[in-house]
């Protein structure tokens, strides 16, 4: 007992003596602090360890073995209970039953919407809206919480440059400035200003890290990132999400540099805690820690347990590893009471935060309705803004309804309200879902022939039975709009493809269709970037619309109406073919970089050509080096032009902060949305930086004519890096940059730090 005291006072002492607040948040904290401290120095070593312990909940059922666990303190979360009778009852065993009365977090996947249904994320990250991403989840947190869903598994913000990664669909896309951005909102959405306010939900920011990293894209693979990277890409998100105050952070399941992110200190220690002085609570993933001993980095679980808690992983989840073990750990004298305090406080403080020791139970009916009218408005603004127009020749879009008298629309995801919700959407409810087929039906009314042809069973079908009968109706029609892609199924954790086209005979129906003579609209809804060029050129408009959620049916038609301009950007590199994969805008320039001075086709070297008379450039023969659309890019139906970039001033002081403007002119006939796009490139530094770097958008609406001048406001930190020692630095020198409507843009302009 008086171990556990001093270990406790020590703790709390650290924790004084690292945070730097406000006197009022001083105040909140050492108030929180000390409660934390009252309840741990009461607590059994056993009730200790049930903090640490979370179970899967038994799907509505209070078996006797969970409420005899929660009686006894075995228990400090449930996952996967939305029965809100269920989860109160949970509560009340908790609370009124056992010896401390400490409440339950009750964790779920909430990832893109609970019962409406957003966009994916890496399609919500297509939007480039901060502002649009964080009202999306706070509806998400508000529908979870009216079930008694206390803590999210999300936001996912594992940056990933690699699209056979089923999990891409759960990620921002490439970018670790735009996972920053969009990650930071996502945990303001879910979290609120207040998370003792009913209706906000704990976030955490997972995967901790290099998860998206994964070797050739497969799931769990091995991650092998040197630390410079690390901390420049795959950690910054993580930081962002830190600095706007998420609850907890998930470990990932990869081996990163030979520790699997569930035992290495470096990660949850030196950066998180160290570093970035994180103040919450990490939990492993799904049985984590077991699998350390599959990774071979431990003999067994009582090793295994040994490791992960002495990393720093606060809570076990699915998994029993620490109940079995951390006792007789503590017994051996292998790991100290310190230690397990400093893990129990960690969850304490979270618990204490969501206000749950106050009001542990959940009223739905304080709570707004599920499904409501505003929230289908988000979710339908969401995927509106989440469309990518990829292709319009001819300004084939917007069709014009009044002209048509009648429209084939053909394909398996025309009129799949469950496909369109896309992956992980455990409570989402696709008989909300409306679907493309019946928003064009509603969009057109009677005067329009529909003609409506599946073609296809799945994306996957292999069978050109129905292709037959879907020319007939293109034959028949004014235009044809297919809709194709990937089957939720087939994205997500564990659905990596190593073939990225479209699966199944798609790309044949889509040849077929062709044939008949008359406009083909392709619009694409998948959970990654697909290899497309080989239907390209086989269409008059391309619209990918990723899995847009239950309101992607009347997106899509605003879209294909022109009642809207779609004004989505791609938040990741679509590759020419797979082979190019890994293939980012913000790639190294290296010693040799490509340009069309030194590329040659292979189909253009002459045979038996000797092998140095061609150019020396780090390109494919039969690919080149440039991507079928590029990191940033999205049509519109108008035109904006970029002029007039520069910087406030040339030469930067070090601690000076700055402007980067241009004017952006929407020279169209369309009102429009813009996301505007600032990219940076260091010249010369202690490690190679990146040919490009964005760093910083503003979505703005420009009528036809209308131009603005867009201003972004940058400092030295934002030009900051981790060099070869491995701390943040700004070096003085040049620097380029640019503005425009994607990482390709050209209008550029120099500056230069300098130490003043
Ligand atoms: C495993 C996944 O990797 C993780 O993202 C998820 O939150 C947990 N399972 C819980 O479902």
């Amino acid at each position: 007992m008086k171990q556990q005291a001093a270990s406790c006072l020590i703790y709390l002492l650290s924790i004084f003596m690292s945070t730097e607040l406000t006197a009022g948040n001083q105040s909140q904290e050492a108030a929180l602090e000390r409660r934390v401290a009252e309840l741990l120095a009461r607590m059994t070593v056993a009730e200790k360890i049930g903090q640490m312990s979370q179970v899967n909940g038994a799907d509505g059922a209070v078996t006797d073995e969970l409420a005899s666990a929660l009686r006894a303190g075995k228990i400090g979360s449930i996952l996967n209970e939305v029965n809100v009778d269920t989860v109160n009852e949970l509560q009340r065993i908790a609370v009124e039953e056992s010896r401390l009365g400490i409440p339950l977090l009750i964790g779920r996947d909430v990832i893109h919407g609970f019962r409406t249904v957003l966009p994916i994320p890496l399609g919500q990250a297509a939007s480039f809206n901060p502002g649009l991403v964080e009202k999306g989840a706070r509806m998400a947190a508000l529908e979870a919480a009216s079930r008694g869903v206390n803590w999210t598994f999300a936001p996912m913000i594992d940056v990933s440059r690699d699209p056979r990664w089923g999990r891409i669909a759960e990620s921002l896309g490439e970018d670790p400035y735009l996972h920053g951005v969009l990650g930071a909102a996502m945990v303001r959405g879910f979290q609120g200003d207040d998370l003792a306010v009913p209706g906000t939900i704990a976030a955490c920011a997972k995967h901790f890290a290099g998860y998206g990293a994964s070797e050739s894209g497969r799931d769990y693979n091995t991650t092998n990132i040197p630390e410079h990277e690390l901390r420049n890409v795959y950690l910054r998100p993580f930081k962002a999400a830190v600095d706007a105050g998420v609850a907890t952070l998930m470990a990932s399941f990869s081996d990163l540099n030979g520790v699997p992110a569930t035992a290495n200190e470096f990660l949850m220690r030196q950066v998180l805690r160290d570093e970035w002085g994180f103040q919450g609570f990490v939990v492993s993933d799904w049985a984590s820690i077991e699998q350390l001993s599959v990774h071979g980095i431990t003999a067994n679980d009582r090793e295994a347990a040994l490791a992960a808690v002495t990393a720093g992983i606060n809570m076990e989840m699915a998994t029993t590893t620490y109940a079995d073990h951390v006792t007789g750990l503590l017994e051996e004298g292998r790991i100290d009471m310190t230690l397990i305090d400093e893990m129990v406080a960690g969850i304490l403080r979270v618990k204490f935060a969501l206000g749950l020791f106050e009001n542990p139970y959940t009223d739905p009916s304080t709570l707004p309705a599920m499904a409501n009218a505003e929230h289908l408005a988000i979710a339908r603004e969401t995927a509106l803004q989440s469309l990518v127009l990829l292709e319009n020749r001819d300004r084939t879009l917007p069709l014009d309804a009044g002209k048509l008298g009648s429209l084939a629309v053909i394909g398996p995801l025309a009129d799949d309200p469950y496909e369109q919700l896309g992956t992980w959407i455990f409570d989402g409810d696709p008989s909300l879902s409306q679907t493309p087929l019946n928003a064009i039906r509603q969009h057109l009314g009677e005067r329009v022939e529909v003609n409506y042809v599946k073609a296809m069973e799945t994306s996957r079908s292999r069978s050109t039975e129905g292709f037959e009968k879907a020319v007939r109706a293109a034959r028949a029609a004014d235009a044809v709009v297919v809709f194709l892609g990937e089957e939720s199924i087939l994205s997500g954790e564990t659905h990596s493809r190593a073939d990225i086209n479209l699966p199944g005979s798609q790309a044949e129906l889509i040849a077929a269709l062709r044939e008949s003579g008359k406009p083909v609209i392709a619009v694409v809804m998948a959970g990654r970037p697909l290899t497309l060029g080989n239907i390209v050129d086989q269409v008059d408009a391309l619209l990918f619309a990723w899995h847009p959620g239950t309101m992607g049916g009347p997106a899509i038609a605003d879209v294909l109406f022109g009642v809207e301009p779609p004004s989505g950007k791609l938040p990741a590199t679509f590759p020419l073919v797979v082979g190019q994969v890994p293939i980012y805008y913000a790639h190294k320039n290296t010693g040799r970089p490509p340009s069309p001075e030194n590329f040659t086709h292979m189909d253009d070297i002459p045979v038996r050509a000797p092998q140095y008379s061609w150019g020396f450039g780090s390109f494919h023969l039969d690919a080149g080096y440039k991507p079928l659309y590029e990191f940033g890019y999205g049509l519109s139906y108008t035109r904006f032009e970029y002029s007039d970039i520069e910087v406030s001033h040339a030469e930067i002081g070090m601690d000076e902060r700055f402007t980067v403007q241009a004017v952006v002119r929407n020279a169209g006939d369309v009102a429009a949305d813009e996301v505007v796009q600032l990219y940076v490139r260091d010249l010369v530094a202690n490690v190679t930086r990146p040919v490009k770097e964005l760093k910083g958008f503003q979505r703005l609406r420009l009528k036809p004519g209308e131009e603005s001048r867009v201003s972004f406001e940058l400092g030295p930190d934002d030009l900051a890096f981790y060099g070869r020692d491995m701390t943040l630095i700004t070096e003085p020198g040049e620097f380029d940059a640019w503005i425009g409507g994607s990482s390709e843009a050209d209008l550029r302009t120099r500056f230069r730090l300098v130490r003043k």
